[in-house]
């Protein structure tokens, strides 16, 4: 007998949840981990009535312009640790979508490797707005050099146009990892579900493609979350790699777009949030609203 979808919200540390789950009890994985950039405990508050400081920032530094490589590796090592148990949960077949910054995608890649995943592919979530400039020249740095006005001016005028190495950021990675199926495709297929995509399913009339275009979401007044991924996108993604009534489990569910995405297209899902404002707005979302 099929069960009725359902959607549960689960307060609490994914490290800790997951291994109360059954095993072999999800058929999708879609998640947005935390990249180690706003770092994974107190940083990752901002807006929140916990909030110890703002998030976004580096030692002080806006996005984008410091990155220890550390960073990378302790990524690497926690998705190792979290793929390896959602790994357990995941019915053979199953498949798991990882977003990713561009600069992490291969750690995130070995550390799902690692945890017992094949990697399938690498899928580019491409928007055009919101696409944000950041790169800057070096003009005030030259300001504060010990040098004359004329060599302050020669200096600047050799390095017209020059910017930091960062250019305008069209698309976010999404790697498509999958739990070794057991037996032939079509044994799996009949005994657990999963191993194909829907390749009737389309965002743009063609079949389905690695590049995904999806605008960034506009930003929803009582959902102070900083990263919101567009629902259209995830509801794609369930659609492509799932069948209605199958269980899509998000272990970072944030404000709860992977909820209400499973909503939606008639999927149960499982969600995971470490932070109680963001249960409470991914509830409210839930509620109030289908978008
Ligand atoms: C990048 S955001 C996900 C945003 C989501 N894609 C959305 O559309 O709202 C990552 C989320 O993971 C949560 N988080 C971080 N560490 C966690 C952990 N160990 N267990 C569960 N949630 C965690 C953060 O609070 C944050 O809301």
């Amino acid at each position: 007998m099929t069960q009725r979808p359902f959607i549960r919200i689960i307060h609490g540390d994914c490290r800790d949840q997951l291994a109360k789950l059954k095993p072999e009890s999800v058929h999708l994985v879609i998640t947005d981990p935390p990249y180690f950039l706003d770092g994974l405990d107190g940083a990752w508050k901002k807006g929140t009535k916990d909030s110890p400081r703002a998030t976004g920032t580096i030692g002080g530094l806006p996005v984008g312009m410091k990155f220890d490589p550390q960073q990378g590796v302790r990524l690497q090592q926690f998705i190792g640790h979290v793929g390896a148990l959602l790994h357990r949960v995941m019915v053979p077949g199953a498949f798991a979508v990882f977003f990713s910054q561009p600069r992490l995608a291969h750690r995130m890649a070995v550390g799902l490797e690692d945890a017992g995943f094949n990697i399938r592919d690498l899928l580019a979530w491409h928007f055009t707005t919101k696409a944000q400039f950041k790169a800057f020249s070096h003009n005030h740095f030259i300001d504060k050099m010990p040098l004359n006005e004329k060599d302050k001016v020669a200096l600047k005028k050799s390095m017209d146009g020059l910017k930091t190495p960062q250019l305008r950021p069209q698309f976010e990675t999404m790697i498509l990892a999958q739990k070794k199926k057991q037996g032939t495709s079509i044994d799996n297929w009949q005994a657990f579900g999963t191993g194909f995509i829907n390749a009737n399913e389309s965002l743009d009339g063609k079949a389905p493609s690695t590049v995904m275009v999806v605008e960034k979401p506009k930003k929803e007044t009582y959902n102070s979350h900083l990263t919101v991924k567009p629902l259209v996108l995830k509801e794609h993604l369930i659609k492509l790699l799932s069948s209605p009534h199958q269980v899509v489990l998000d272990p970072f569910l944030g404000s709860g777009t992977t909820a209400l995405a499973a909503n939606n297209t008639q999927r149960s899902c499982i969600g995971i949030e470490i932070h109680r404002d963001y249960v409470s707005i991914a509830q409210q979302r839930l509620k109030t609203t289908s978008i």
